[in-house]
């Protein structure tokens, strides 16, 4: 696998389908990419920590075009309305008409806010996504979702906004510290638990090979999880249902999360632990079996994921912060469980009593 023969995934929305490339030496494969560039303005938006990493590379690619850059600075609490304001600013500097492209070089943080100042310029323009985390490479950089933080809550603000193209260059994954890596595992065993139990044998099979990074592994279970993600996206695009699915283990992970201050665990690893309270929670409700919650401990293990509470969280205030969820309705808790592997599903009205047994029971409390 290399720059010309990398794995294309499409994704199939009508006339605003487009590919996925996935594989090494893509950045700098301008004769790829170009055809996705329409006009001949183009804004680079990345952050302060990738930009001296890949953005010459990009640039050499932009023969021709009239381009300028755009940098956040590092991490999640650079998601903001006013960055994407500084963004747009850009655009207007550059003199950028309804045909201009803007160019996401980074992570989620990067590709999320670069997506959605792409939704507002002139009431949409183009974006391709150049995703360099591999959580951005297998869930963030498809499927359009695009938006910022407020203070009031993470994602509050955004667009359904789908890029021309996905350049998923796994050179860029070199870079990446181990944690950050391991984060983006997460999502891909996420994937196959929710709905492709042959991805996740073929993903307990190849835990070694993922967890050192081998190219043809990591390509195949991006390629793998991008495709079963491609495929909720082409017949759900706007979360009416089925893409709530991709929620597994959130609002269990998005309480540890809020819990632990974003200090103690990365978002994937707060996925991760959350998939295993989801589990615990499913066979304790008599949904699925206590072998399944058994395979996903081992998988995530083997990857290096952590898969237990981090002590010191308090059970009750878990509950109190998984009351909040988005996905909630009428008062009630509305979670993603299973019926075992590859069985995912939007279970309504959950009792919270057992929520609260099962949280107590992993946080010893
Ligand atoms: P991130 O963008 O913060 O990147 C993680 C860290 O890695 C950052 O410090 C970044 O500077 C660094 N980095 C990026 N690429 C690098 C490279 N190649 N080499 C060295 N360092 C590199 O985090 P993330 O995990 O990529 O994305 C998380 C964000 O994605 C969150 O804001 C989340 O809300 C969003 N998200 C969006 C969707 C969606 O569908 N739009 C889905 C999942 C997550
Ligand atoms: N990351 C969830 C989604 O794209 O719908």
């Amino acid at each position: 696998m290399n720059a010309s023969h990398p794995q294309t995934i499409d994704v199939a929305l009508g006339t605003r389908s487009y590919p996925v490339w996935i594989g090494r030496g893509l950045l700098g494969d301008a004769a790829r990419w170009r055809a996705a560039l329409r006009g001949r303005h183009a804004l680079i938006v990345s952050n302060t920590t990738v930009a001296p990493l890949y953005l010459d590379k990009v640039a050499q690619g932009l023969d021709g075009v009239r381009w300028s850059s755009f940098l956040i600075d590092d991490g999640e609490a650079h998601k903001t309305f006013a960055n994407v304001g500084r963004a747009l600013e850009a655009l207007a500097a550059l003199g950028a008409t309804r045909d201009a492209c803007v160019i996401a070089l980074g992570g989620g943080v990067v590709g999320d806010l670069a997506g959605f100042s792409a939704a507002c310029w002139m009431r949409g323009i183009d974006f391709i996504q150049m995703p360099t985390t591999l959580l951005a490479m297998v869930d963030s950089s498809v499927g359009g979702k695009t938006g910022v933080n407020l203070p009031a809550g993470k994602n509050l603000v955004g667009a359904f906004h789908q890029p021309r193209a996905v350049v998923a260059d796994i050179d860029t994954l070199d870079t990446l510290p181990a944690r950050e890596y391991r984060t983006g595992l997460a999502e891909v065993v996420k994937g196959a638990a929710i709905g492709d139990p042959a991805f996740f044998a073929w993903l307990e099979a190849h835990a070694g090979a993922l967890a050192a990074r081998e190219d043809a592994a990591l390509v195949e279970a991006i390629a793998r999880k991008v495709r079963y993600k491609a495929g909720v996206v082409a017949r759900d695009e706007t979360e009416q249902g089925e893409r709530a699915l991709l929620n597994l283990g959130h609002t269990f992970g998005h309480a540890l999360e809020t819990a632990g201050h974003y200090t103690t665990l990365l978002h994937g690893e707060g996925v991760a632990v959350g998939m295993v309270l989801a589990a615990q929670l499913s066979e304790r409700l008599g949904m699925s079996a206590a072998a399944d919650t058994q395979r996903l401990l081992r998988l995530l293990d083997a990857l290096g994921l952590p898969t237990a509470v981090p002590a010191g969280y308090d059970p009750q205030q878990l509950l109190e912060l998984m009351r909040l969820d988005k996905k909630n309705t009428a008062g009630t808790l509305r979670l993603i469980l299973w019926r075992g592997i590859g069985q995912a599903e939007i279970v309504g009205g959950v009792d919270e009593a057992q929520v609260l047994a099962v949280l107590r029971a992993a946080t010893g409390g």
